[in-house]
C-alpha cells in the first residue's frame, strides 16, 4: 500500500509541476508577438527533408506566394491584389472537349479524395480535390471543414447561367484570379486537378441532380 500511495503522491506533485509549466508557458507565450522574418523562411527549408513525392522544390514561392507571405499579418494593397489576380486570370486553360461542365459522380469523388501532394502519397496513385476538408458541399456528408464557404446548394442559388459556369470553373482553376491571397489551392495552376477534373468538380456544383443542390 504504501509505495502505492508514494507513486501516487509523485505522480501529483508531477502533475502540479507539470500545470505550472503549462502556465508559465503560456504567460511568455502571450508575451510575443509572433511575426514572420526572413529566418523563418530559412528555419523551415532547413527543417523540411524531402521524402517520396513531397520535394524540396515546394519551397521555392512563385511571386505571388512572395507577395502573400510578405503581407501575411497585414492588409494587401489594393494595387498589388489587382496585379496578382489580373495575372492569375491569364492563366487558365479549359478542358480540350471546351466543355465546362463535366460529371457530378466523378466530381464527388474528387472532393471526397484527400490522397495525393504528400510525403506518403505513391506518385501514381489518386490524386484529389479535398474539397471537403474546406467546404460543406452535401448534406449526406457530415465530415467537412469550415475554413471555405458552405457550397450546399450552390447551383439551386446561382443558377446555371453561363457567367455562373465561367465563373465556379475559372474560381476553381485558380482562385487567386477572382481573390488575391486566398486560402484555397489553385487546383488547375498546381497541377493538382486536370481541367476534364475540374469540370466535374463543376457539375458537382451546378448540375440539378448533385447531391449538393438536393
Ligand atoms: C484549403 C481550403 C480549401 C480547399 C481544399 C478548397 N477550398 Fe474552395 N475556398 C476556400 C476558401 C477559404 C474560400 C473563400 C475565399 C475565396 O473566395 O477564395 C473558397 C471559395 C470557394 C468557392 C467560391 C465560393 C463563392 O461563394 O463564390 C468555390 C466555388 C470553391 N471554393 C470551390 C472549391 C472546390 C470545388 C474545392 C475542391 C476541388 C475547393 N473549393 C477546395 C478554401 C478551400
Amino acid at each position: 500500500m504504501r509505495p502505492a500511495s508514494n507513486v501516487k503522491r509523485i505522480a501529483v506533485t508531477g502533475a502540479v509541476l507539470g500545470g505550472m509549466t503549462a502556465v508559465a508557458i503560456l504567460i511568455v507565450g502571450c508575451a510575443t508577438k509572433l511575426e514572420h522574418t526572413p529566418a523563418d523562411a530559412a528555419t523551415i527549408k532547413a527543417s523540411f527533408a524531402a521524402k517520396g513525392v513531397a520535394g524540396l522544390g515546394r519551397l521555392d514561392q512563385d511571386e505571388v506566394q512572395r507577395i502573400c507571405t510578405q503581407y501575411a499579418d497585414k492588409t494587401l494593397p489594393p494595387d498589388a491584389a489587382e496585379k496578382i489576380q489580373q495575372s492569375q486570370s491569364t492563366d487558365i486553360k479549359l478542358p480540350a472537349s471546351g466543355k465546362l461542365i463535366g460529371n457530378w459522380q466523378a466530381g464527388e469523388a474528387l472532393a471526397q479524395e484527400g490522397r495525393g501532394l504528400q510525403s506518403s502519397d505513391k506518385p501514381d496513385g489518386p490524386q484529389g480535390g479535398n474539397c471537403y476538408a474546406c467546404h460543406q458541399l452535401t448534406h449526406e456528408e457530415i465530415a467537412y471543414g469550415t475554413l471555405g464557404p458552405s457550397l450546399y446548394n450552390y447551383g439551386k442559388l446561382r443558377g446555371n447561367s453561363d457567367a455562373v459556369l465561367q465563373y465556379t470553373y475559372r474560381k476553381i482553376y485558380n482562385s487567386q484570379a477572382y481573390l488575391a491571397c486566398s486560402n484555397m489551392p489553385r487546383f488547375g495552376h498546381n497541377y493538382i486537378l486536370t481541367p476534364e477534373q475540374i469540370s466535374d468538380v463543376v457539375a458537382l456544383l451546378l448540375d440539378p441532380q448533385s447531391p449538393v443542390n438536393k
